[in-house]
């Protein structure tokens, strides 16, 4: 497995593999990888000739008093296990590498947001739902994938169904931009009590752990009502927000029932729809979603 931190020996690497007419499968990750990233590596394994990851902890993709600093960070683990999952090549920059300080400015004197001025913004979608929460969080997203995209080229990229308005968005700007991508989004992991798996989970202590399960046991619910013939999009939501209320520790962000790709509220389900949800355990910020078809 070949590891890279520079920008220059990347792109080169990566350009000498297309040349050599192998497709690159790129998993962006910031680290801290669970069993969930690690599925979207066998995808990339199986789906194209060259699985890759990226760990980068996007500092562009947080807010001011998000958990940037304190963000779980395993880099020799993660490098384990990747090396375990037949990864071929990871790229790990560092801030200053993916963020270079403008000329002449004194190392550490000014932020990342400040040392780009360039942002991708899939507008129209990036205000929604987690957007509204956690204001210039896709802004990070959208525009540091867009620089993983020029930096490794890859023929296909794998992302996870966890972050569901992430994916929307993705596959927005690569069609907006047309981006020679494939974008291929894998199924949610999950712990064996339905909790989606994170890197955020670590965060929490075991009341609240336990008490994190209502994501799950919510959207479950709100898809067994839906499979005994509840169209009614409102209805179902309530249902939803209901069940996250009952649970003391929780506090709900919101729970929404949206379309699939414009991510609007729906008023009837019966055409398909995304049941996204997020909420607090304790300062712990959880999302979740369920499809419903
Ligand atoms: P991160 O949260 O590390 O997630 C990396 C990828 O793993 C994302 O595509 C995410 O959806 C996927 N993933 C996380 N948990 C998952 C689960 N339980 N099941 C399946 N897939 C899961 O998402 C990001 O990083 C960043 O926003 C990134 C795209 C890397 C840009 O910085």
């Amino acid at each position: 497995m070949k590891i890279f931190k520079t920008v220059a020996e990347t792109q080169a690497a990566c350009r000498l593999l297309r040349r050599e007419g192998k497709r690159l499968g790129l998993v962006p990750t910031m680290g801290a990888l669970h069993a969930g990233h690690l599925a979207l590596v066998r995808a990339a394994r199986a789906q194209s000739d060259v699985a890759a990851a990226s760990i980068f902890v996007n500092p562009l993709q947080f807010g001011p008093n998000e958990d940037f600093q304190r963000y779980p960070r395993s880099f020799d683990r993660d490098l384990q296990l990747l090396q375990e999952e037949g990864t071929e090549l990871v790229f790990a920059p560092t801030v200053e590498e993916m963020f270079p300080p403008p000329a002449g400015a004194p190392p550490g004197s000014s932020s990342a947001t400040s040392r780009t001025g360039t942002f991708v913004e899939v507008s129209g979608l990036a205000e929604k739902l987690e957007g509204k929460s956690r204001p210039g969080h896709f802004r990070g997203v959208t525009t540091v994938v867009n620089k993983l995209f020029h930096i490794l080229d890859p023929a296909v990229a794998f992302f996870g169904q966890k972050d569901a308005q992430q994916t929307v968005l993705i596959r927005r700007m690569v069609r907006d931009l047309n981006l020679p991508v494939e974008v291929i989004v894998c199924p949610t992991v999950r712990e064996p009590d339905g909790l989606a798996m994170s890197s955020r989970n670590a965060y929490l202590d075991p009341p609240h752990r336990q008490a994190a399960m209502v994501l799950y046991r919510a959207l479950m619910r709100v898809q067994a009502l839906a499979g005994a013939g509840q169209h009614d999009a409102p209805a179902l939501a309530a249902v939803g927000r209901e069940t996250i209320r009952q649970e003391p520790l929780g506090r709900l962000d919101y729970l929404e029932i949206v379309h699939p790709e414009t991510l609007d509220p729906l008023s009837d389900i019966s055409g398909g729809a995304l049941v996204v949800v997020a909420a607090y355990f304790g300062n712990t910020r959880l999302i979740d979603n369920v499809m419903l078809k």
